[in-house]
């Protein structure tokens, strides 16, 4: 990894997405749940808000909070993209980069980690296959995170479905790697998801469904928690 900022692992990751159950006071609502249950259980919980929300999200809760995309553009007379200086100057301390439902060029990906640890920002890249993951894990971003597009929104966790990527994308990714975390996602539900993650070696899990979806997010993040300890 590039950057040398931190964050304490293992660790949910909650992407808020572009739900309408997470768009703005309901995703404000959900972030400040996430920082109740990281405290009331002692874990460590992130979170990513829909972009308008960001800078509102990161002043009024104190958990990481991560941008869920930024581009690869410079400051400067550009029309709608994000750039890694305005996800800092909202409060976000990194960001998700090539999601599965927002991919990027390995140019810009290579860019993006580049710039965000410059400006000491942590970069969590999605992957969809091992050869993806370890050929992202070269260009040294904070973490890979692993996510099959086909178990994303299923319910179904990647950590039972698909044990063997998640654990052959942590050696491969270690082997370029050795500091780099590696989260996993697709599916994760439970707090047996997220310790079936951690036993095949992921340093946590990147969801978002489960949670946001909930009748209940609090149960939900309860028992996904119990899955850290
Ligand atoms: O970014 C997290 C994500 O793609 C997984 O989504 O709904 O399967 O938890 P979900």
């Amino acid at each position: 990894m590039k950057s040398g900022l931190k964050i304490e692992l293992p660790v949910i990751v909650l992407n808020e997405k572009a739900y309408v159950e997470s768009a703005g006071n309901k995703g404000l609502k959900l972030a400040k749940i996430c920082a109740e249950v990281a405290v009331e259980q002692g874990v460590s919980i992130a979170i990513c808000p829909q972009q308008v929300d960001l800078a509102k999200i990161a002043s009024s809760v104190d958990i990481p909070c991560f941008a869920q995309h930024v581009d690869a553009v410079e400051p400067g007379s550009q029309t709608g993209f994000v750039t890694l200086e305005s996800v800092k100057e909202a409060g976000a301390i990194g960001s998700l980069v090539n999601h599965s439902e927002h991919r990027l060029k390995v140019a810009d990906i290579d860019f993006i980690i580049t710039k965000a640890a410059s400006l000491n920002l942590l970069t969590i890249v999605c992957t969809n296959n091992i050869a993806v993951s370890t050929a992202v894990a070269e260009l040294k971003p904070y973490a890979v995170a692993v996510e099959p597009p086909e178990l994303i929104g299923t319910g179904r966790s990647v950590s039972k479905v698909d044990p063997a990527i998640v654990e052959d994308t942590v050696k491969e990714v270690k082997r370029v790697d050795g500091n780099s975390v590696v989260l996993c996602g697709a599916g994760v539900t439970n707090g047996e998801d997220v310790s079936a993650a951690l036993e095949l070696g992921a340093d946590g899990v990147l969801l978002a469904s489960g949670v946001v979806k909930a009748k209940d997010p609090r149960a939900v993040l309860m028992d996904l928690a119990s899955g850290l300890r």
